[in-house]
């Protein structure tokens, strides 16, 4: 059984409100109650038997398995980075991001591309098989990941992260996600990849 993580709203999230915040928490705790379910019904009744890549209750099973859990991660790995008080990642990170991406401003401009790009995620992710980092798209919760990759930095760019405080204004949600990152959840992150 998935237990939510009870993520609370503070004074150092600056990107959204608390009425969107809140919203959005909703949709993250439904994802842990679907995941539950879904863990329920393989352990109980999967129809194995019938299982067919066309039409099937286990392919909707295993469909919905990986779309709710990465969901979950996702949302949880969002949540974790953004607010905080530390203004630009450490020497550490800056120095890994110049190394993939030449400049720092270019691994900036590239991340905000990125999520206007995206219609679920933008990710800064480590590729550990070629020990790089990328910038990457979701589509989906479940489309779009790099197989062996581990997640550093991750934006919320589903409209129902921001349109009920932004509208149509997306730049503007994810230019003042930029300025309120929490560098040191991502420092954490990404020390533990070395
Ligand atoms: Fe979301």
């Amino acid at each position: 059984m998935i237990e939510k993580i009870p993520f609370h709203y503070t004074d150092d999230i600056t990107v959204v409100n608390k009425d969107q915040y809140e919203a959005h928490l909703r949709l993250y705790e439904g994802y842990v109650k679907s995941m539950n379910t879904i863990d329920e019904q393989l352990e109980s009744n999967p129809q194995r038997e019938d299982a067919n890549a066309t039409f099937s209750y286990y392919r909707e099973l295993k469909r919905g398995e990986t779309y709710a859990l990465n969901g979950i991660i996702l949302h949880e790995l969002y949540f974790e980075n953004m607010g905080g008080l530390s203004q630009e990642p450490d020497r550490l990170l800056q120095n890994a991001l110049v190394k993939s991406f030449g400049r720092m401003s270019t691994w900036g401009e590239d991340f905000v591309a990125t999520a206007k790009a995206s219609r679920g995620w933008a990710v800064l992710c480590y590729d550990q098989r070629t020990q790089r980092f990328r910038n990457i798209s979701l589509d989906l919760h479940d489309l779009g990941n790099i197989a062996y990759s581990a997640p550093v930095l991750v934006l919320d760019v589903y409209e129902h992260a921001y349109f009920l405080q932004y509208a149509d204004k997306k730049a503007d949600y994810i230019n003042n996600f930029m300025m309120n990152i929490n560098w040191d959840v991502v420092g954490e992150r990404m020390e533990g990849l070395f």
